[in-house]
């Protein structure tokens, strides 16, 4: 693949990122964690770019986050690595090499075990990781940090399934295997 198209990609993968975060977070009260829209374009960056494009994508947000108010409600990338919210970012930043590592587990053009991967590295390793890191940082027990994290699932669930759609349609264009 031509590294011009490849920098581009991932220059737009990033501005797509940061697009997301202009949807206002949803906050939920119970939870010092809203919903957002972002998640959705660190799953597209994965499934569209793959593991080391879409890695970069992520990185190259995180790296304007240091200068930009990138995130959603307009945080910057030190504030959300000092905050509650930082272990789902962590989690977004693996995100597209678990995916990779799970598309070689299971290699398969069907949608729907796409979407089933997609879901387990966008949704599962993201929320997991996740509520660990927001019991440890509000000092509260694993299992109800791990239960209030449900509240993410169905709306995650069909950002995977969107990032699934999008993705299996235009990946092979992108260059991704
Ligand atoms: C931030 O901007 O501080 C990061 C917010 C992280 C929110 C997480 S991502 C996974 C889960 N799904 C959501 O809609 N919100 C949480």
């Amino acid at each position: 693949m031509n590294s011009t198209k490849s920098l581009i990609q991932i220059a737009l993968m990033a501005t797509l990122i940061i697009i997301l975060g202009l949807m206002p977070p949803l906050p939920l009260g119970f939870i010092p964690v809203p919903i957002v829209l972002q998640n959705m374009g660190v799953m597209l960056a994965a499934v569209l770019l793959g593991a080391k494009r879409g890695t970069l994508a992520i990185l190259i947000f995180l790296i304007l986050g240091l200068f930009l108010p990138v995130f959603t409600g307009g945080s910057t990338t030190l504030v959300v690595f000092s905050g509650p919210t930082a272990g789902y970012v962590m989690g977004w930043v693996i995100m597209p090499l678990v995916l990779a590592g799970l598309r070689q587990l299971l290699p398969s053009s069907q949608p729907l075990v796409i979407f089933a991967l997609v879901w387990l590295s966008g949704v599962l390793v993201v929320d997991v990781i996740g509520a660990i890191y927001l019991a440890h940082y509000t000092h509260a027990a694993l299992l109800p940090s791990l239960l209030s994290n449900l509240v993410f699932i169905p709306g995650d669930t069909i950002k995977a399934v969107i990032a699934t759609i999008i993705g299996t349609r235009y990946r092979k264009q992108l260059g991704s295997d």
